[in-house]
């Protein structure tokens, strides 16, 4: 009897628990056995923290740094901070430019035509920006010498143009341009992590690796010419 009791005591609990309390609102929160995402250790915008030294949650940005997935703007402050780190008189915000403008500089057309020529002023330094973004960008699928043999192309990625083609060798510079820009077919666009100066420097290093392939020997210099024999 007295377990019967319990149990029914238990039961009517249960039911009125349940169902009874249905359909009614209450203000209070809600019984939380875990802690809900909403309840967590996080820096909000706009208030004060103890997780950084500083106390501030919103964190500036580190010198000479972009946020990713962040085109830096014209005349941004990040020109000023790209000079100060390398030491060296501040670039004209030009040069610092992701965005594309209508010009043969930000598209490599001329009219609706592919464009040939190379629109900034190519010197040892473009090349070597070239060279080096080349080499961070490109050469795992492209490979070193531009030959369309990277390391990818050992792990089954097929199609990788060969830079030496013909095809290639005749390509209007805006249209390689054009590529790294925006990609094309099964390659995607790096139009966001080099800057249009940037491009147009890997446009001038993948002329340079197409020369390297067809230079003829009575035009390189004399000790290097010594050194083939
Ligand atoms: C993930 C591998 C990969 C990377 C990285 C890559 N490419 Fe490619 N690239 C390809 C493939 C694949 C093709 C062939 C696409 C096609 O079918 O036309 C190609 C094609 C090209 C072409 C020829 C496009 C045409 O019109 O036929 C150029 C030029 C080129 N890449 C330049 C670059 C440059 C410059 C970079 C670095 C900024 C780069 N690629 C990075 C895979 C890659």
């Amino acid at each position: 009897m007295k377990y019967f009791l319990l149990t029914f005591l238990v039961v009517i609990l249960l039911i009125v628990g349940t169902a009874g309390l249905r359909g009614r609102h209450t203000p209070g929160r809600p019984l939380e056995f875990f802690p809900d995402m909403v309840r967590q250790s996080k820096l909000k915008a706009q208030s004060p923290d103890k997780f950084f030294a500083n106390g501030v949650s919103g964190q500036t940005q580190v010198a000479g740094t972009a946020p990713m997935g962040f085109g830096i703007p014209a005349h941004s402050a990040f020109s000023q901070l790209a000079s100060e780190s390398s030491g060296k008189a501040p670039e004209s915000p030009e040069r610092l430019r992701y965005t594309a403008g209508p010009d043969y500089y930000d598209t490599g057309k001329m009219g609706d035509q592919w464009g040939t020529g190379i629109p900034v002023e190519v010197t040892p330094e473009l090349m070597e920006r070239g060279r080096d973004r080349f080499m961070i960008n490109c050469q795992v699928c492209h490979g070193g010498t531009g030959a369309g043999n990277g390391v990818t192309s050992k792990y089954g990625l097929n199609g990788i143009a060969n830079y030496h083609d013909d095809k290639y060798l005749k390509m209007a510079d805006g249209e390689i341009y054009d590529t790294i820009t925006n990609g094309h077919n099964s390659m995607l666009g790096y139009g966001a992590n080099l800057t249009v100066t940037e491009r147009w420097a890997i446009v001038t290093y993948i002329r340079a690796l197409q020369r390297s392939q067809l230079v003829k020997p009575e035009e390189l210099p004399a000790d290097e010419r010594a050194a083939l024999k």
